[in-house]
């Protein structure tokens, strides 16, 4: 089954707008698992207006799961990484103020750059993710850069679902079809919700994992997080 790995940012991000501890990251990270998630994803950008680097240092030793720390890799990200070593790293090139994700890696252009970092993360143990859009060519490529997975950016299937879902998955399966005949783990996320999850996974059962932040604390405000936990779980049984 695919695994849910709950992205807690918003959790930080509202905690930041007080200046306090209200709400807890560590303590709503604890209870995710609690409740089901199999899976703490933390996103900590330079500019620290969510998870802070902090915030890294106090989740690792209470994480029960996995720990899969999301990023750009600039050096300082690198070392964060090196130091906690999480199960997971998954690298996003994002730009340093960006508002979220937009686009994933060109495994071309940035081939030599992701193999170096890439070695790093490996030779500590860590798992490696690298965040693509759904281009076969992209994933083609990411493989050789010795990765162990790939996450595939699904923006373009959750903004397309409502009006024509087929055909906002099928990049998706091509690209995940690659990524199963070359050998790499998938994994998937952005803008995945209770509607568009289920359809996402049943059009690619091999997916190993999803990372869900905004819609899932959006939808928690309303359902309450322990019940939309075992939502998501029961979306992605299917
Ligand atoms: N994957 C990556 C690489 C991301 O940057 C994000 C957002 O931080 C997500 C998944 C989760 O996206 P969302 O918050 O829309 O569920």
């Amino acid at each position: 089954m695919t695994r849910l790995s709950v992205n807690i940012n918003k959790i930080a991000t509202l905690r930041n707008a007080r200046g306090g501890n209200m709400p807890d990251v560590q303590k709503t990270a604890q209870d995710c698992e609690r409740f089901g998630a199999q899976g703490i994803t933390v996103h900590p950008r330079p500019d620290e207006r969510h998870i802070r680097y902090k915030d890294v240092e106090l989740l690792k030793p209470l994480i029960t799961t996995e720990l899969n720390i999301e990023g750009n890799p600039i050096p300082k990200f690198i070392e964060l990484v090196l130091k906690y070593k999480p199960h997971q790293v998954t690298l996003v090139p994002d730009d340093p103020g960006q508002l979220t994700s937009d686009h994933g890696w060109d495994t071309i252009k940035h081939k030599d750059f992701l193999i170096d970092t890439i070695a790093r993360f490996k030779e500590e143990g860590i798992r490696t993710s690298i965040f693509v859009d759904p281009d076969p060519k992209m994933v083609e490529h990411a493989k050789l850069t010795g990765t162990d997975r790939v996450e595939l950016y699904t923006e373009s299937y959750a903004s397309g679902f409502a009006s024509d879902k087929g055909k906002s998955v099928a990049p998706f399966v091509e690209a995940a079809k690659v990524a199963r005949e070359v050998g790499l783990g998938l994994n998937a996320g952005h803008d995945l919700n209770l509607e568009n999850l289920r359809f996402f996974v049943r059009s690619i059962p091999w997916i190993d994992e999803v990372s869900i932040g905004h819609a899932l604390i959006c939808e928690a405000l309303y359902l309450g997080l322990d019940n939309t936990i075992k939502l998501y779980l029961r979306e992605l049984r299917g």
